[in-house]
């Protein structure tokens, strides 16, 4: 339901926090990976240790935490959606002011995401003209809110005032998620460097990876399209990844052509060899034998293989360069892709075995557009939101 949707569940400082416990449990279960924010409030009435056992991650509760550069814009960027639950009264004010004082709060300054709130509080706060005036500024803002309903309050009471139950609010969060902007999309993937063989336990390879192409399978399958992955690399889990291992570029080749019926996308980040051994020994070469020579003769292109078979697919190559990009410009006309990703893999800080990658954009008409140095799952993200905009 949620397979690896971006959930950012705040908890602010009400009893029905411990309810909150039980939401992020839900929101596992139903496959989403998950942040949880605390704010000081909060951890008068749960556990940090609690919430971070059930995300399977430390939670945040600083600003200024002396961990993170920015705490609260990675949050902002990461989230798809951003839940507070409880939201207090306090809460609530912070929020419709626009305050910025806590992570949390200021989080959702930082965000574009979607977000919603199930306040709880006692009836005589949530009847409190500044926190109906509070409430009403946050439905005018955009902000989804969910409950509070009528019923028992911790006080002994009888009001409206309680939260809603997380079974509830998760399938608020599933209504407003919906089923991610690429459902339906039929997308292929290539990642990994190929090896090609010279003799059964020896291969000519390179030094992909494979993390940039993960990235880019994991936010297509995230955001709801039908990913297959011909990849040599371990491939990342996600139920909307179907995973092709292979090895060398011939097998790469054979792969890719044959997953191209109604392709609607292929992004060909694999570094594929050009050269392979023209002639690969069945038993293990010998050192008594002497050093081999080795005559070369070219793979399949799988780049081209693809354009040539199935020119309604929208294609994005990858371009591995050492020095200034130039050549990129030229690649892009004469492979007939539609967009060309460059990038620099002689940068510490870009390609091959990297957790950042610096690339620019290129398209057979010349245009090209610099990207700065962003992490793989950046890129992946900023790349399809491209693609989707151009195709
Ligand atoms: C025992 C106790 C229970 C509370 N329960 C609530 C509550 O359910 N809802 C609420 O809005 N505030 C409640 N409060 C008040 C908040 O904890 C207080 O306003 C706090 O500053 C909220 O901070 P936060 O919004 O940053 O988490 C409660 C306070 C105490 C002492």
């Amino acid at each position: 339901m949620l397979a690896g949707r971006r959930v950012l569940l705040g908890i602010s400082g009400g009893v029905a926090a411990y309810k909150a416990a039980y939401l992020a449990r839900r929101l596992i279960e139903a496959g989403a990976d998950l942040e949880v924010i605390l704010t000081d409030g909060a951890q008068q009435f749960v556990g940090k240790q609690t919430l971070a056992a059930i995300a399977g991650r430390p939670v945040h509760t600083r600003l200024f935490d002396g961990l993170s550069a920015s705490p609260h814009t990675d949050l902002a960027r990461w989230a798809e959606i951003i839940v507070v639950a409880p939201a207090t009264a306090n809460f609530l004010a912070r929020a419709a002011l626009g305050e910025g004082s806590d992570l949390l709060s200021a989080t959702l300054l930082a965000s574009k995401a979607p977000r919603l709130f199930a306040p709880a509080m006692h009836t005589e706060m949530w009847e409190q003209p500044a926190t109906r005036r509070n409430s009403d500024q946050l439905v005018a803002d955009g902000v989804h809110l969910v409950g509070p309903i009528q019923g028992a309050l911790t006080s002994g009471d009888h009001g409206t005032g309680r939260m809603v139950e997380p079974d509830e609010i998760l399938a608020e969060v599933i209504r407003i998620l919906g089923p991610g902007d690429m459902a339906g999309l039929s997308v292929l993937v290539t990642a990994g460097g190929t090896r090609e063989p010279i003799d059964p336990v020896r291969y000519i390879g390179n030094r992909s990876s494979g993390k940039m192409g993960n990235a880019i399978a994991l936010d297509a399958a995230r955001r709801g399209a039908n990913v297959i992955l011909i990849t040599s690399a371990e491939a990342p889990d996600h139920e909307n990844i179907a995973v092709v291992e292979v090895e060398s570029a011939q097998q790469m080749a054979d792969a890719a052509w044959s997953s191209l019926e109604g392709l609607d996308v292929a992004v060909m980040a694999a570094a594929v060899a050009d050269f392979r051994p023209g002639r690969t020994s069945d038993t293990k070469m010998d050192r008594s034998a002497g050093p081999p020579t080795l005559a070369m003769e070219p793979t399949p292109d799988v780049l081209a293989g693809v354009a040539e078979r199935s020119p309604e697919t929208y294609l994005v190559g990858f371009a591995a360069e050492v020095g200034p990009l130039d050549r990129a410009i030229d690649k892009a006309k004469r492979k007939k892709v539609d967009l060309l990703v460059a990038n620099d893999v002689s940068r510490p800080d870009s390609g091959f075995g990297t957790d950042t990658n610096q690339v620019m954009l290129v398209t057979p008409d010349g245009h090209r557009d610099v990207w700065p140095t962003m992490s793989k799952a950046e890129v992946a993200h900023r790349l399809w939101d491209t693609v989707l905009e151009r195709r």
